[in-house]
């Protein structure tokens, strides 16, 4: 159709995506003429597509595994997206690409449904992959201490030098949280209790397994957010439940970073 838009993700494998759902029912509630659709490439496929895309795309998300692997494809990065080193979204306008991080703004925008000052809060984000360094970006500039913990410590030594926080291994959290009178926020950023495909023991992973024990030896309960969005009650969140914490569930954030892209391609921040 002559003048319509067209917008996609462009990530793989893309089977359990939201974001076609969204971003169209948002352009159709906007009466503007464009369609959303999944572009499912693999990472050998990328650059071929990537030849195609400004010519063909007025803008996209991007997702695993190439928000980093993008960044060669761009003409320019917001400074966000540089400090960050990962890319989620991206605007044609007039043939020149650019790369923005909306994760970033997602997560924060989820955090405030909760919490809404983070100056001088205690957070522990668990993780330290691109991610994570959303996340860990937006705490850091909203005002918090971070302490990245995470299974390599290698990784979590990065993204504290990267963004000025503390960092230590996974396995001594229940330590370290007694030892410090526990947190006001913890944000999983791991894959640790996604769904997968044909199996049960999601079910019963979490990336904090002794997180109940954890938050009752202490006063003060954390808030607990999970970015994973399927399920949206993974066993992370239902631990800080059954230990008395509020919780923020991952289709937030997801939300979030939607919300901030379509506002990028329309200029409209009503999503
Ligand atoms: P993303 O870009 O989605 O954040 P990633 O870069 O692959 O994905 O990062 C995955 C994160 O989940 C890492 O912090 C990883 O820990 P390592 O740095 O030790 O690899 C963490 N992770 C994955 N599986 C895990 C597990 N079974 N237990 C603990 N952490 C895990």
């Amino acid at each position: 159709m002559k003048g319509m838009k067209r917008y996609c993700v462009i990530g793989f494998p893309l089977g359990h995506t939201l974001s076609p759902r969204l971003h169209n029912g948002a352009f159709r509630r906007h009466k503007i003429a464009a369609r959303y659709k999944a572009a499912e490439v693999k990472p050998a496929q990328l650059a071929k597509f990537m030849k195609n895309f400004r010519a063909n795309f007025a803008g996209a998300n991007v997702t695993i595994p190439h928000k980093i692997s993008i960044l060669k494809y761009l003409d320019r990065v917001s400074p966000e997206a540089r400090a960050i080193g990962a890319v989620n979204a991206i605007v044609n306008k007039n043939g020149l690409l650019t790369g923005y991080n909306t994760d970033a703004s997602g997560a924060l925008e989820a955090v405030k449904t909760k919490l809404k000052s983070l100056r001088g809060k205690k957070c522990i984000v668990v993780g330290a992959g691109g991610a994570a360094r959303a996340v860990v970006y937006s705490l850091k500039k909203a005002g918090a201490h971070v302490a990245v913990l995470n299974r390599s410590l290698e990784h979590a030594r990065i993204i504290a030098r990267d963004f000025g926080c503390l960092f230590d291994s996974l396995a001594k959290f229940e330590e370290l949280y007694g030892a410090t009178d526990g947190c006001d926020l913890i944000i999983n950023t791991t894959s640790v209790g996604m769904w997968e495909k044909g199996k049960d023991a999601y079910k019963k992973a979490s990336p904090l397994p002794n997180l109940l024990r954890a938050v009752k030896a202490v006063s003060k309960k954390p808030l607990v957010m999970d970015i994973i969005y399927r399920p949206r009650m993974t066993k992370l969140l239902r631990d800080a439940k059954k230990a008395g914490c509020t919780i923020i569930t991952g289709d937030k954030m997801f939300l979030g970073q939607a919300k901030k892209s379509f506002e990028l391609w329309t200029g409209l921040k009503k999503f």
